[in-house]
């Protein structure tokens, strides 16, 4: 059973114990910043210290006119590995620029896709102001630098430095209507967010985004905490404890790829190896790190990367400088680790956009369908069991031992009834009856007459689909050479 379908099962649930839930489930993500302190099953303690956002605080961070400058200064100067375009826009008509990085930025490629998003919460700027870095640190060392050159070339990489730029001009958590948009996305637990036409336009703007793009993994970053979050964000009865996603292992493990890599995140007193499950920490309801996993098949972790929440400008380089190797390596993981791969059909050699599953682990990622490409992370060191399946296709499944470095594996799926036996049965059937009823009657009846040019046809048939697959075999591996032949193939 796919998350997905578990859905409809826990609504149910869910319906009974929302009833139960204090009044500010309701409200959820449109609470009033005064009652920051907030109580009971939806505070955070984030929202405690709302300490006062001065003009000396705001000096020497970009304002929004200045960061969409910088967004297209960039464009330009890096117009070879670019594209800057906009998902969207606020609630105060702010245009939501993204910039894609890699080396074919306007194309679509079999590679994986990550996305960075920052200043989800309008007074946690550092995000944005890091990820600028980021976006420019890969610029000026691409084809100099071999982690900046692995990034730009087996990768597309979009950064949106600000999903809420109305709330950093106002200098509060929410957008313009006040709400917290890390509250505003559907929530797989309670129902109150599902009303799409409802939610805010920064909110819907990702949502759509999500759909568009076949993202593999993203991170949000946020401020007021040292540590690498990962879903489940939430628990079904709103209790504090422990609950992991199906990926939990992977979850972990690309959480601690990031806090190993911080300057001293993974040293965190708070939090064992600088990582945390949401809900342990403390559970929240319509967040965007399980909408990411659930409904777009992106491996999302939401990373508190400051202690504080609006730092003095001057620390910024310092902050960006013990990011830096996190993000990289996270961005390298996509590539270097993990199952990947491209689907094809046997009988058209063309690429299908199936899904992959790992046996035991109760989650799909789904190919795309311009490539049939899909790129599958998991936790390595272990032994998997993959499957390939496609509507119209028998699945198809292989066992891998997944090491250090990534697996490169193509799944050929042959079409269900390729035998040919139900297909035929039919098809003789209209040559040899002029009685439309008869057959509908009894539509698989062989006259014992017929059986010989039964036999026949079927042979005639077999052997021609036998030189079709020769046929088709070395466009597969056309195909193939296509694909990507840099990865280590280890099967
Ligand atoms: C970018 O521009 C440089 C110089 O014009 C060129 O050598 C390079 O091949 C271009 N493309 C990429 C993807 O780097
Ligand atoms: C990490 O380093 C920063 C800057 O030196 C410091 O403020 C913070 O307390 C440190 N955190 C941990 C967990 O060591
Ligand atoms: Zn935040």
């Amino acid at each position: 059973m796919g998350i997905s379908h578990l859905q409809p099962v826990l609504l149910l649930l869910m319906l009974r114990a929302l009833a139960s839930l204090p009044t500010q489930a309701a409200a959820r993500g449109g609470h009033d910043p005064s009652d920051d302190g907030a109580h009971g099953p939806f505070s955070r303690k984030l929202l405690e210290d709302k300490p006062q956002i001065t003009e000396e605080m705001v000096r020497g961070y970009m304002s929004n006119t200045e960061l969409e400058t910088a967004v297209h200064a960039f464009g330009s100067r890096c117009s070879n590995i670019s594209r800057v375009y906009s998902i969207g826009k606020s609630v105060n008509h702010f245009p939501l620029w993204v910039i894609e990085i890699s080396d074919k930025p306007r194309q679509r490629e079999s590679e994986p896709a990550f996305k960075f998003i920052g200043n989800v919460h309008g007074d946690e700027p550092v995000g944005r102001e890091v990820l600028m870095h980021l976006a420019n640190w890969l610029c000026d060392n691409y084809l100099k630098d071999s982690l900046a050159t692995l990034i730009v070339e087996n990768m597309h990489l979009h950064i949106l430095p600000t999903m809420n730029p109305d709330g950093f001009a106002l200098r509060w958590r929410g957008n313009a209507n006040n709400i917290d948009l890390n509250r505003d996305f559907p929530d797989q637990f309670f129902p109150v967010n599902n009303d799409i036409d409802y939610r805010q336009p920064e909110t819907r703007a990702i949502m759509n985004w999500v759909k568009q793009e076949h993202f593999t993994a993203s991170a949000s970053l946020h401020g007021g905490a040292l540590v690498a979050n990962y879903p489940w964000d939430g628990t079904r009865d709103t209790s504090k404890h422990y609950y992991g996603c199906p990926d939990d292992k992977t979850f972990q493990h690309m959480a601690s790829v990031y806090s190993r890599s911080h300057y001293n995140m993974s040293l965190s007193k708070e939090f064992e190896g600088g990582i945390t499950n949401g809900a342990f920490w403390y559970p929240i309801y319509g967040g965007m790190q399980d909408w990411n996993y659930i409904h777009g098949g992106c491996f999302e972790l939401t990373l508190e990367i400051s202690d504080t929440k609006w730092p003095k400008a001057d620390e910024l380089p310092i902050i960006w400088e013990h990011n830096r190797m996190s993000m990289l390596n996270l961005l390298a993981s996509l590539i270097k680790s993990g199952v990947h791969g491209r689907i094809f059909a046997a009988d058209t050699g063309r690429p299908v956009p199936g899904s992959v599953m790992i046996k035991g682990i109760d989650s799909k990622v789904s190919a795309s369908s311009t490539f049939g490409d899909y790129h599958r992370i998991v936790a390595p060191g272990e032994t998997y069991e993959v499957v390939a399946s496609m509507r119209g296709f028998r699945q198809k499944s292989t066992r891998i031992r997944l090491e250090q470095e990534a697996v490169s594996l193509d799944f050929i799926l042959d079409p269900d009834g390729a035998d040919g036996q139900t297909k035929l049965l039919p098809r003789s059937n209209d040559r040899g009856c002029r009685c439309d009823n008869d057959n509908a009657a009894k539509p698989f009846h062989v006259h014992e007459a017929h059986l010989w040019l039964y036999l026949l046809i079927v042979s005639v048939l077999l052997a021609l689909y036998v030189v079709f697959k020769r046929k088709t075999v070395p466009r597969l591996l056309a195909y193939r050479h296509s694909s990507s032949l840099r990865r280590p193939v280890a099967v």
